[in-house]
């Protein structure tokens, strides 16, 4: 089973879109792509835009905030930066010119990549202009799960300093730049980008759009069951698994190693493994809840219910709390006060429910989880009141 359903038009469009030279247009500013995790946005970014851009002529950079998530984000945007450069000696030469020194021996690249940073030595503007200018290729970079670059000051001081690079290569003399963010999260996407201070303000938020019935089609085609799969259900059964096709894969495995003779009812069978695999999600979903404190628990239903409105501390959000406890079948140990909330976000922060940016906005971490929570019926009564 070739492994990768490619989207090459898809690729096509946003590339054309990303490279565009429209006068005014916001596309210069960079573009955000938003979709639910585990739907394809990686695959698609690395499979399939990668290419596209490259064959539009553009110098690729792509960089990955959520792959290793104990490497600070700023660290990680500059070793992307610092990959663009390695082995291109004339970019080197140039910027270990114009760092000043001028004896310096390019073939032995004593050229210290060390000395690319953030707000030292040699900055990601002058590395990434001397980088375009000798490559004559407009460079873009693709920052995976951007939000994360919130979460630490680093991460937000390197979405500061690509704003400089940007503009300083998308004036006349260079061959511009653009950037590509993706996000699982629109609310945290819409942090980097609703406010003035921010590096891409104003940069169109795109909905990134999910895998098709294109997908399912090559999916059933090539899925190798001991029996056909009907398209039309299979499609449905995507939708139901929110378009992950980890659930339909998972799904087919099941098929595929159980012994009993199925052939007749693939299908059946087929449509049974989708439901258990999404029905064990919600189960072990529902089982960290209960895991947690009664405040923790009480904590995270506001928070999911109010989404991007949430106000930890405010006098309206603690009756929410008191409504969610009291809605909880656990008796409360703690008191309902603003160190004891503050405490619970950080423990749900280190459980990785909780997304929070350094300058104290929270988040779902997974936007899947405030689904999950109003099937289980959890959500209910907790949006009430004024935000
Ligand atoms: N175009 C595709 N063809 C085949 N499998 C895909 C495709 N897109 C995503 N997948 C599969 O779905 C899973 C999640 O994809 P990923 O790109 O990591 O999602 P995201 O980055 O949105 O979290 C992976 O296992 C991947 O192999
Ligand atoms: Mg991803």
């Amino acid at each position: 089973m070739p492994l990768i359903f490619h989207r090459r038009e898809l690729a096509e469009r946003i590339a054309a879109q990303v490279m565009s030279d429209t006068a005014g247009s916001a596309a210069a500013s960079g573009i955000f792509l938003a979709a639910p995790r585990r739907t394809g946005k990686s695959t698609f970014l690395r499979e399939d835009l990668r290419p596209q851009l490259e064959r539009l002529h553009a110098l690729t950079l792509y960089v990955d905030l959520w792959e290793d998530r104990k490497a600070d984000p700023g660290q990680s945007i500059v070793a992307a930066i610092r990959s663009g450069l390695a082995g291109k000696e004339g970019v080197i030469a140039r910027l270990a010119r114009s760092a000043g020194m001028d004896k310096v021996n390019v073939g032995g690249l004593s050229f210290d990549m060390d000395r690319v940073g953030l707000g030292t030595g040699v900055s990601a503007t002058r590395a990434l202009a001397a980088l375009s200018d000798e490559t004559a290729q407009r460079i873009v970079l693709i920052i995976d799960e951007a939000q994360h670059a919130l979460t630490t000051e680093a991460g937000a001081d390197a979405m500061f300093a690509l704003k400089a690079a940007r503009d300083e290569l998308n004036s006349s003399s260079h061959h511009g730049m653009r950037i590509v963010a993706t996000g699982s999260n629109r609310d945290k996407l819409a942090l980097l980008r609703n406010n003035r201070d921010q590096a891409f303000f104003g940069a169109p938020l795109v909905e990134f759009p999910h895998l098709g019935r294109d997908y399912i089609e090559w999916f059933c085609s090539h899925v190798n069951l001991p029996g056909q799969l009907d398209i039309d259900a299979a499609y449905t059964l995507f939708v139901e698994a929110g378009f992950r096709p980890e659930v339909l894969g998972g799904a087919a495995d099941a098929v595929r190693f159980d012994f009993a003779p199925v052939t007749a009812d693939v299908q059946m069978h087929f449509a049974q493994q989708v439901a258990k695999q999404i029905e064990e999600t919600q189960a072990d979903f529902l089982r960290v809840i209960r895991s947690l404190t009664p405040l923790q628990a009480a904590v995270f239903r506001v928070l999911a219910a109010k989404g991007a409105e949430y106000a930890p501390f405010e006098a309206a959000t603690f009756s929410l709390y008191g409504k969610a406890v009291a809605s909880g079948a656990m008796q409360v140990d703690a008191k309902l006060d603003t160190p004891n909330v503050q405490q619970a976000l950080s423990a749900l922060q280190e459980k990785g429910l909780v997304w929070r940016a350094a300058r104290g906005v929270y988040a779902l971490e997974e936007q899947g989880h405030a689904e999950m929570l109003a099937r289980a019926g959890l959500l209910e009564g907790l949006a009430a009141g004024p935000p």
